[in-house]
């Protein structure tokens, strides 16, 4: 099996955790892609739902397959977002933000009762980071953000390898909010509260790509099935 049809599986099991009437956030990639498409599917049978889409892209998306939308000023607080990422570690802590969108999609989990993160498995990781982590910072001062964000990462004792982020083109990459991307590879990282910490009191970084406490439940799906894990609150 493929891991799109594994990403389109684990999307499909994320429509149970749907119920008539929720304000639903709308993730971003390929996996978000099929959920947001299945959904579709069920609102064109008559399901009544309403999403706000984490990415211009999304937005998009959910237009084509007839899914109603909101945003954040309409409606706040929502009942449940379903979004992909990119690591899924333990106690549910992820790296999100390899498609650009991790801003967004941060601000509509975090207005979110639930959380579920929908993936294949080979975005199960013992130890989150080999996947370079994505940090988003305003274009202003961009050269003395990368410095202080490689002087924080030696203090925590991690490899400062930053890339600034560039379209296939040979353009800058821009996201939705007019900021730019830093990928930082910075190998294992075994305290992700303490690089997120320190991430977020450098002034010129916007967000970065770490999602603690966010995720209440993964669906992970690999060739012998699908598994749903849950985080124990409190972890
Ligand atoms: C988008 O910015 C990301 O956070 C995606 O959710 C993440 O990159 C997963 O994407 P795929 O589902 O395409 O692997």
């Amino acid at each position: 099996m493929t891991s799109d049809a594994l990403k389109r599986q684990a999307a499909a099991r994320a429509l149970d955790y749907v119920r008539p009437g929720m304000r639903l956030g709308l993730g971003t990639g390929s996996t978000a892609r099929h959920f947001v498409e299945l959904l579709g599917e069920r609102v064109r049978a008559g399901l009544d739902v309403i999403g706000v889409p984490t990415s211009e892209a999304t937005e998009a998306d959910a237009r084509r397959v007839g899914v109603p939308l909101t945003t954040l000023e309409e409606t706040p607080r929502l009942d449940l977002t379903v979004d992909g990422a990119d690591e899924v570690g333990p106690d549910l802590a992820l790296i999100k933000g390899g498609g650009g969108a991790l801003l967004r999609e941060k601000i509509v989990a975090s207005a979110s009762a639930h959380m579920v993160v929908i993936a294949d498995e080979s975005k199960l990781v013992r130890t989150l980071g080999a996947f370079p982590l994505p940090i988003e910072i305003v274009p202003f001062g961009m050269g003395a953000t990368a410095l202080a964000i490689g002087e924080a990462l030696e203090r925590l004792g991690l490899p400062a390898k930053l890339n600034t982020r560039m379209r296939s083109d040979g353009h800058a990459f821009v996201t939705d909010g007019g900021h730019r991307i830093v990928d930082a590879h910075v190998g294992l990282i075994p305290d992700p509260h303490a690089l997120a910490q320190a991430l977020v009191a450098i002034p010129g970084v916007v967000e970065h790509g770490l999602f603690l406490r966010l995720a209440g439940t993964a669906i992970i799906a690999g060739p012998s099935g699908i598994r749903v894990i849950e985080r124990h609150s409190g972890s």
